[in-house]
């Protein structure tokens, strides 16, 4: 059979795709923009689901309005759809570093459905995974049951482990709707001071893991000057394809795939879908492979920024709740903190604003409150910024550490800071300094 008479053979309606998945079975779909929409719609409708569960990532769509008993979604990070649900215990979120997510899968699924969003099959039989390799490639391996969502949208990529042949599918079903955007995020004064602050400690040459949010972005839009940037990162955003017309990109001081951006996912706008598009430069890499702290330190001349909550005086940052409540997740943070520490001339940046809501509360904080989490340790930590500068922890005592995080709380917290490490006992009384106005 051709691969076109296999391909027409195979497809169905999206009610009739998902009857192929069976009480019990774990539905996997990738991170955002490679969910299939069409798919997750039609689950609600297979009245044969019992005891299934949804494990999705960041989604982009609505929960399912079906009952937990049938399918319990499982998310492996948090996003503004499914956070609602997570309090209404509809959603249950499973910790993890996204490096792990393919091996704690195989491990807790052996019944396992891949649902997955793919670009148009090729010639030679292949879709391939786009935007969102992610964790799917390594499950791919002995999955039960694979189920795809075509979509002429969905842009064709390289790298490994990143295609899919016709004769693996089960079914498929076609939908070219627009692939989830991500708007680029406004950035406000202290995002460009921050932004400043990181671009001034990237070199020529260096190259770059950028996390989500405004700051981390706001770090690119000062980057256009740079020469011989390197991208080794997890999540793509849009603002790479700036740096690649500016000619900041060439990934050529590169130790491991010299000459290509690497990354394990891509969130952006159309932009940047269309720029991957059949894009011989950029090289997606199963977050086992991308975020693997073995790989990262690989990477020479390394540098990862990310974003955080909060930070005490030891140097622990907490990136996944806010006031003590469950907001996003680990993602790769940590999974990057570890790997640049071991990379030669690496560097590890977590940027933060000083304060939040309208500088009523400081970000610097002398303990992580009740119900926050270590995202990235007191270990692990390199340098923090907020928009009154930088403080260099790693190498220093707790004692030199508290002293450069009050450095770059907001003035109007420093006094209360510094009474606060003196009754720590982390600060001498004949050591306080009046910081505040510095
Ligand atoms: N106390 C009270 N409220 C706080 C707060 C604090 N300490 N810190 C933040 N907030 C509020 C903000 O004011 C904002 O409120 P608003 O929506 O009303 O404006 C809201 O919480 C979100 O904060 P913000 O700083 O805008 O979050 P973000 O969307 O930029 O995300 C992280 C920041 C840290 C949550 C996010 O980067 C993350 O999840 N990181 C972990 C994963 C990671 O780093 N992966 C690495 C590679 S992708």
């Amino acid at each position: 059979m051709s691969y076109q008479a296999e391909y027409q053979a195979k497809r169905l309606t999206a009610e009739d795709a998902v009857r192929f998945i069976q009480p019990g079975d774990d539905i996997i779909v990738p991170v955002a923009p490679g969910e299939p929409p069409a798919l997750l719609n039609a689950l609600p409708s297979h009245s044969g689901l019992s005891g299934n569960r949804l494990f999705r990532m960041l989604t982009a769509y609505p929960i399912l309005d079906v009952e937990t008993e049938r399918v319990k979604e499982v998310s492996l990070f948090l996003s503004r759809q499914d956070r609602p649900g997570f309090f209404e215990g509809r959603v249950e979120l499973l910790p993890n570093h996204f490096s792990d997510i393919p091996s704690v899968l195989q491990q807790v699924s052996q019944k396992r459905v891949i649902m997955t969003a793919v670009s148009p099959m090729d010639e030679n039989g292949y879709f391939s995974l786009g935007t969102s390799l992610s964790y799917i490639g390594p499950l791919l391996e002995g999955a039960k049951t694979i189920i795809l969502e075509v979509n002429e949208n969905m842009p064709r990529t390289f790298g490994e482990q990143n295609r899919i042949h016709i004769s693996q599918v089960s079914v498929l079903i076609e939908n070219h709707f627009p692939i989830p955007t991500v708007a680029n995020p406004t950035l406000g004064e202290k995002d460009y001071q921050i932004g400043r602050t990181i671009a001034d400690l990237i070199r020529n040459g260096d190259n770059l893991q950028i996390g989500i949010g405004a700051m981390p972005n706001a770090v690119m839009e000062f980057l256009a000057d740079h020469r011989d940037l390197g991208v080794y990162t997890e999540m793509l955003p849009d603002k790479i394809v700036d740096l690649y017309e500016s000619g900041a990109i060439t990934n050529s001081n590169k130790s491991m795939y010299k000459g290509k951006t690497t990354a394990t996912f891509a969130f952006g706008t159309k932009r940047l879908y269309d720029f991957m598009h059949e894009n011989k430069d950029i090289y997606m890499l199963p977050c086992s492979v991308s975020n693997h702290i073995c790989n990262i330190a690989q990477i020479d001349h390394l540098v990862s920024v990310n974003a955080t909550v909060e930070v005490d005086f030891l140097g622990q940052c907490n990136s996944e709740t806010i006031n003590g409540k469950y907001y996003s997740s680990s993602g790769g943070q940590a999974d990057f903190a570890k790997g640049v520490r071991l990379s030669k001339h690496g560097r590890g940046i977590i940027c933060l604003y000083s304060t939040a809501k309208d500088d009523t509360i400081s970000k610097i904080v002398p303990t992580l409150p009740k119900g926050a989490v270590v995202t990235t340790s007191k270990n692990d930590v390199d340098t923090i910024v907020t928009e009154y500068g930088k403080a260099e922890l790693k190498g220093k005592t707790i004692k030199e550490r508290t002293e450069a995080l009050i450095r770059i709380a907001h003035p109007k917290f420093r006094d209360e800071l510094t009474f606060e490490a003196i009754q720590m006992g982390l600060l001498q009384q004949k050591n306080f300094f009046t910081v505040g106005g510095r």
